[in-house]
C-alpha cells in the first residue's frame, strides 16, 4: 500500500487536532485515571476489611457497596454527559459540507445550499471555524471518522446525520470508513485537510472555477479519449462534461494527494493503471476496467487527468 500519509501520526485519537477529538481524548484520560484510582482504593478497602474485624459489617456494606460507588459513578456520569453534550452541539453559523458515502469513495459538496461545489475523496476545512458535516449514503451503511479531529458518525441510506466539527490545528489527517461496507471497506479512506481560515477561503474560491484547459496536443488527446470512452457517463468535470454523478467528480482530480480514496499516490502511472484495471487496484470498485484502450490513449488520458489541478 502506497499511502500518502503517515498512519500513526495522522490517524490517532491520542493526538487530537479538533474540538471533538480533544473532548473525547480528555474524557478518556479522566476515565482511565479514575479507573486506576478506583482499582487501588477497592484493593485497599478489601485489605482493610480483612485486617480490621472491629468495624461492623454494615459499615463496610454501606460505605464500600453504596456510598463510594454512587459518588464515583455519578461524577463519571456527569463528566461523560457533559462531553456528549459538547460533541453533539450543532452550530447554525457553521459552514455546511455534505459528504455522501459510496462503495468505496466519498462524494463531497461544499456549501450545498448556495455554492454547491463538488469534489471527492478529500475534505478541506478551515481551522478554528465550526463545520457541520451532513452525512448520507448512496448505497449501504458507511461511517465517517477522522480520529484526530472528531468522533465518528454513521452514514445511513435514507437519512442525513449531522456532525459539527472544529479543527484546532492545521494539517492533513487521515479519515477512514468505520463501518463494514463491502470488499474494499478497509480501503475506503480520505484525507481531511485543515487549512488556516484565510487559506481555506482562497482554496474554496479556487474550487468554483472550471477545469484547467488542456495545454499540449497530448493532453488535448487525453481529453478526447475521456470524452469518447464514455467516462462522462459517471464522472463530472466542470467545463468539460457535466451530469455524471455515479463516480467521483474529477474537476480537480490531479490536485488530490491520493488516488482511489486514500490508496495510491496521485500520478500519471497510477492513474493509467487505475483506468486499465481498477479491479486489481481496488477490489469491488464499481468502475469498469478500460483495458481495451491503447497504450498511448491510456497514457494521454491519465496525463490529462493528472493535469486537472
Ligand atoms: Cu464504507 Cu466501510
Amino acid at each position: 500500500m502506497n499511502s500518502t500519509l503517515d498512519m500513526f501520526n495522522s490517524q490517532s485519537a491520542l493526538s487530537p487536532a479538533g474540538v471533538g477529538a480533544g473532548a473525547t481524548h480528555d474524557l478518556t484520560l479522566i476515565m482511565t485515571i479514575a479507573a486506576a484510582v478506583i482499582f487501588v482504593t477497592v484493593m485497599g478497602l478489601i485489605w482493610a476489611a480483612w485486617r480490621n474485624t472491629a468495624t461492623p459489617r454494615a459499615w463496610w456494606i454501606w460505605t464500600g457497596g453504596v456510598v463510594v460507588p454512587v459518588v464515583t459513578l455519578t461524577a463519571l456520569f456527569i463528566g461523560s454527559t457533559l462531553t456528549l453534550q459538547a460533541l453533539t452541539q450543532g452550530d447554525k453559523d457553521a459552514l455546511v459540507i455534505e459528504v455522501t458515502g459510496n462503495q468505496f469513495w466519498w462524494d463531497v459538496v461544499y456549501d450545498p445550499d448556495t455554492l454547491a461545489l463538488r469534489d471527492a475523496n478529500e475534505v478541506f476545512v478551515p481551522v478554528g471555524r465550526p463545520v457541520t458535516f451532513r452525512l448520507a449514503s448512496a448505497d449501504v451503511i458507511h461511517s465517517f471518522w477522522v480520529p484526530s479531529v472528531a468522533g465518528k458518525m454513521d452514514m445511513i441510506p435514507g437519512r442525513v446525520n449531522e456532525l459539527t466539527v472544529t479543527a484546532t490545528k492545521a494539517g492533513r489527517f487521515r479519515g477512514q470508513c468505520a463501518e463494514f461496507c463491502g470488499l474494499s471497506h478497509p480501503l475506503m479512506a480520505f484525507e481531511l485537510v485543515a487549512l488556516p481560515a484565510e487559506e481555506f477561503d482562497i482554496w474554496l474560491r479556487d474550487l468554483e472555477g472550471e477545469a484547467r484547459d488542456a495545454a499540449t496536443p497530448a493532453l488535448l488527446d487525453g481529453r478526447r479519449v475521456f470524452l469518447e470512452a464514455g467516462c462522462v457517463a459517471c464522472h463530472e468535470i466542470r467545463g468539460v462534461a457535466t451530469g455524471g454523478r455515479l463516480g467521483p467528480d474529477l474537476t480537480r482530480v490531479g490536485a488530490r494527494a491520493s488516488l482511489g480514496a486514500g490508496m495510491w499516490r496521485m500520478n500519471t502511472g497510477n492513474l493509467a493503471g487505475w483506468i486499465a484495471d481498477v479491479g486489481d487496484m481496488k477490489p469491488g470498485a464499481q468502475m469498469p476496467s478500460y483495458n481495451h484502450l491503447s497504450g498511448p490513449d491510456l497514457r494521454n488520458v491519465a496525463a490529462w487527468l493528472e493535469s486537472l489541478q
